[in-house]
């Protein structure tokens, strides 16, 4: 067979290899494949640097979960400005840390005496378990801290603390449910959704 090699100095230099006719060439690589190669290699120093070696931003967890607080905060505020309390809207309130954050302070000052600093209950009941005196909907409980249970010893919150710290305090109970401290006050009340 005859070799088809294309004649001129310039391949014959570039041979490098031939066998049973066939000649492998020294070829220059095309320079949209060097540059894709070189830009992956810069590529990955860059992001090496930025995440492993200097963390010169947040990483993608931490991307990931301040999107997710930023959704929070935003559910939290549609939750507030909806003015109309349901049950989602203070679920809501309870995953947005800053309302929870008031919410805990404002269980410290108000509630810590009867309910206990971990909600675990004294002279009111455990709010830490699943048994509720008065439902454990949030819009449930929301109504007997507004209101109070003042034949029962639960003092009507609303006028004091005004709607929206009455809000977060709901929210933080809302994180307590269901934690069971240790050595929180046995349950009273049905769990029962209502
Ligand atoms: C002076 C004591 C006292 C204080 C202070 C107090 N509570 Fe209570 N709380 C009670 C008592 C007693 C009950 C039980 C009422 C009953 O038996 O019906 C109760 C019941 C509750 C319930 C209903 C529990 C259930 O099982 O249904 C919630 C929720 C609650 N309190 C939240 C709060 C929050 C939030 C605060 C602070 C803003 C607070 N309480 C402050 C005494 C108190």
């Amino acid at each position: 067979m005859a070799a088809k090699t294309p004649a001129g100095p310039a391949y014959e230099d570039r041979v490098v290899h031939t066998y049973d006719d066939i000649e492998e060439y020294d070829n220059h690589l095309p320079n949209w494949w060097l540059a894709t190669l070189f830009g992956a290699i810069v590529f990955a120093l860059i992001y090496w640097f930025h995440y492993e070696v200097l963390r010169t931003g947040p990483s993608i967890a931490q991307s990931y979960e301040q999107s997710v607080a930023a959704d929070r905060r935003a559910a939290a505020a549609r939750a507030r400005l909806a003015g109309s309390m349901t049950d989602e809207s203070l679920l809501a309130l309870s995953r947005d840390p800053a309302t929870v954050q008031t919410g805990r302070r404002v269980f410290a000052q108000s509630c810590l005496a009867c309910h206990a600093a971990n909600g675990g209950g004294g002279i009111g009941p455990n709010l830490t378990d699943s048994a509720w005196l008065h439902g454990s909907r949030p819009t449930r409980i929301f109504a007997v801290v507004n209101e109070g249970v003042l034949t029962r010893g639960m003092p009507a919150w609303g006028p004091q603390l005004g709607m929206e710290r009455v809000q977060a305090v709901v929210a933080y109970v809302l994180t307590l449910k269901d934690t069971n401290v240790a050595g929180g006050k046995p349950p009273q009340g049905t769990a029962a959704l209502e």
